[in-house]
């Protein structure tokens, strides 16, 4: 479709999530579920297909998270690696390969990649100044120097970005500059880096894109625009680290290649690994290959400008055909993020809803992110959930199941002469697979999930107009061509949602004991021949109750007021006092002998006290914080000078001391680190 070849196979890749974390709903939504569909789609349709796929295991983000936690970035990948990894194969996510470019197979790939093109010419390249720790006697990323923000004097500006005010920064602009690393004060050194000149490839690259694919997506083909119209730069392929694929050419010694020129190449590597014999003549550089790159809105520049100009000055290799790009989603009205841990984790989810991956498939694609950033909650999901796939979905099967069981011990009844009823809805789901491989192909899955479900909607209608459980009394005979009919809807709806929730989907074909799913019969009405035997009905989907949501729901919003909690400061230092006003405070440590509440007063606490010369009554504010019994027989300090006022009728003579913990707000009474005598002073 819109392709104008007719390529022999696809080759599909999916954006190499970073091995510095696990991957959450909006990964899944915006990329690997999608990709997933497709790629399921072209398989049942007999297509040759390979879906390729990695971790993105360099860059400084995961150096920064080892020194973090005192471990090695090979530590950090080799969790995450795997954590990953586990949670797509849960999820049903059917990758070819998933490997990772710390793999010897990619480092081999992108060593020869770099040095073709370096051989060739292709790239400049160009001196400047950067930061240098002269401590840890290294070059500083961008991200390991901190300063003062030049626009809203924040202290704790990043050489990239000022995460306060939002603005991007380079780390020149930092006032004070300092390094992370060793707190030193960086000083600028000249080194050299390797430059792949977009300027150049700009000509071309603008051809290709408007000419060839202006049926891109609109907002990847838009923001391509706009990258050409501010006009392309060179970009730096090379840094100055230690973790990463070393540039191999001759005076690069401690440099190496740039995360975002290696991880790409990482698409041919695992390919590589996969078929070491034919992953060039058959995949990479055969231009019957069509490549599709599915991928996230913030990787678009990479996967349509970048990775091109690289593909093309290498010689050898494909381009893409099609990039199919998702905007953003959002959870609970807010940007999922993973440094606020606003987000739902893959591995938790799988942990707290097991066997529902299925369910989130579903809500993922009914809600995809395709033309505009869209919004994922709780509620919806749950909606989606009950309304949908228990309502509509899970219970015409089970109606057409056990009808079945009940009057034909669930044997398929043959059918007998069709009404118009029958014909109307034959003639309605027959186009089902014209329908779903239209909007697949265009990359529409949100539409073709809806294709696919309206299987289930014609059959609810069906059996709710035909009433097969009256009929049976009357007309058996009509009740054998309604449940055969019904029967056949129940088999589509096993083959069309084979490439969205393909655990169902199986689940149900081993119900119905249909063997496989047949995706060219899709829409016929002999899915199941007459007097097949059906196995015994089991629910394909649950009712999900408020419970379960409602605990989600609660875990945002923890982790919402954790991250609040951390962001508040310590009050600002009040104004100097003069010394004898100090002195003039009589501060005094007692020892609690009675503590109770004070009736109808839900924050006042009455406590009795040996003040060392009496016992004195002080009325104090922190019943909320403290069980009173708690507080018995402990040591507190009080003012002891204040003049006597009445708390609700109860005559209060000082006031006990409490820090108010600025984080959380919790009061904590004061207590002298070793017991004293009672009616000892503070000083
Ligand atoms: N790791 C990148 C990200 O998560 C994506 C890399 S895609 C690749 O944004 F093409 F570079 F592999
Ligand atoms: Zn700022």
């Amino acid at each position: 479709m819109q392709t104008n070849k007719n390529f022999k196979r696809t080759l599909i890749t999916a954006a190499l999530p970073y091995a510095n974390g696990g991957v959450h709903i909006g990964h899944l939504a915006g990329v690997y579920v999608p990709a997933d569909i497709y790629a399921r789609y072209l398989r049942l349709r007999g297509r040759e297909t390979l879906f390729v796929c990695g971790s993105d295991e360099h860059g400084v983000p995961i150096t920064i998270r080892a020194r973090r936690e005192g471990i090695t970035p090979q530590d950090v990948v080799d969790r995450y690696h795997k954590e990953i990894k586990e949670s797509f194969a849960e999820f049903g996510i059917s990758f070819d390969i998933y490997s990772r470019t710390t793999s010897d197979e990619h480092r081999r790939t992108a060593t020869e990649f770099f040095r073709k093109l370096y051989e060739k010419g292709e790239f400049t390249e160009q001196e400047s100044e950067q930061y240098y720790d002269p401590e840890a006697q290294t070059f500083l990323a961008d991200r390991y120097i901190t300063g003062e923000c030049p626009h809203c004097h924040n202290e704790g500006a990043y050489g990239d970005q000022c995460e306060k005010c939002g603005k991007d920064l380079s780390p020149t602009e930092l006032i004070n500059p300092r390094s992370t690393i060793s707190g030193a004060t960086p000083e600028l050194r000249r080194t050299k880096h390797w430059y792949l000149p977009l300027d150049k490839a700009q000509p071309w690259l603008e051809k290709w894109i408007t000419e060839e694919h202006a049926d891109w997506r609109p907002n990847v083909f838009g923001q391509c625009k706009s990258w050409f119209d501010m006009g392309l730069q060179p970009r730096a392929v090379t840094r100055d680290l230690d973790w990463g694929i070393p540039v191999p050419v001759e005076g690069a010694e401690g440099k190496v290649m740039y995360v975002w020129f290696d991880a790409p190449i990482g698409y041919i590597s695992n390919t590589r690994e996969l078929l070491p014999d034919t992953w060039d003549t058959t995949w990479w550089k055969n231009p019957d290959t069509r490549l599709v790159h599915f991928i996230g809105k913030d990787n678009i520049v990479f996967h349509c400008i970048v990775f091109p100009a690289m593909l093309k000055a290498e010689g050898s290799y494909i381009l893409p055909d099609n990039v199919p790009s998702n905007e953003f989603l959002n959870l609970e009205d807010d940007k999922i993020s993973t440094s606020r841990n606003w987000a739902v984790w893959l591995s938790e989810y799988l942990r707290e809803l097991p066997g529902k991956q299925d369910v989130l498939r579903y809500v993922l694609t009914a809600n995809a992110p395709e033309t505009k950033d869209n919004n994922f909650t709780w509620k919806d999901f749950q909606a989606r959930n009950n309304n949908e796939l228990v309502a509509v979905y899970g219970n015409f099967v089970n109606r057409a199941l056990v009808l079945t069981h009940k009057y034909f011990d669930g044997k398929v009844p043959a059918p007998a002469a069709l009404s118009d009823e029958d014909r109307r809805t034959i003639e309605e789901f027959k186009d089902v697979k014209m329908q779903v491989e239209n909007l697949l192909e265009r990359f529409r899955f949100r539409d073709a999930q809806k294709e696919a479900m309206n299987l289930a909607r014609i059959g609810n209608k069906y059996l709710a107009d035909s009433e097969p459980w009256k009929l049976i009394k009357t007309d058996p005979t009509r009740v054998r061509t309604i449940l055969y009919i019904a029967l056949q809807l129940v088999a589509n709806l096993s083959v069309a949602f084979e490439p969205f929730l393909p655990f169902s989907s199986k689940k149900l074909r081993n119900i119905i004991g249909l063997p496989s799913a047949d995706w060219e019969r899709l829409g016929s009405t002999d899915l199941l021949p007459a007097e097949h035997q059906l196995g015994t009905p089991e629910l394909l989907f649950e009712k999900i109750e408020d419970s379960v949501v409602e605990a989600q729901v609660q875990k945002l919003l923890a982790a919402k007021a954790a991250n609040e909690a951390a962001a508040r400061k310590a009050e600002p230092q009040k104004k100097d006092v003069a010394f004898d006003e100090w002195e003039k405070l009589d501060i005094r440590v007692g020892t609690v002998l009675e503590c109770e509440r004070v009736p109808k007063a839900d924050k006042l606490l009455r406590f009795l006290i040996d003040d060392g010369q009496q016992k004195r009554t002080i009325v104090s504010g922190i019943a909320q914080h403290y069980a009173p019994e708690a507080l018995v027989g402990k040591q507190v300090c009080f003012l002891a000078n204040l003049p006597a006022r009445k708390l609700r009728g109860i005559e209060s003579q000082g006031m006990i001391l409490s820090a108010e913990d600025f984080r959380t707000g919790a009061l904590r009474v004061i207590t002298p680190a070793d017991s004293v005598s009672a009616g000892s002073a503070v000083k």
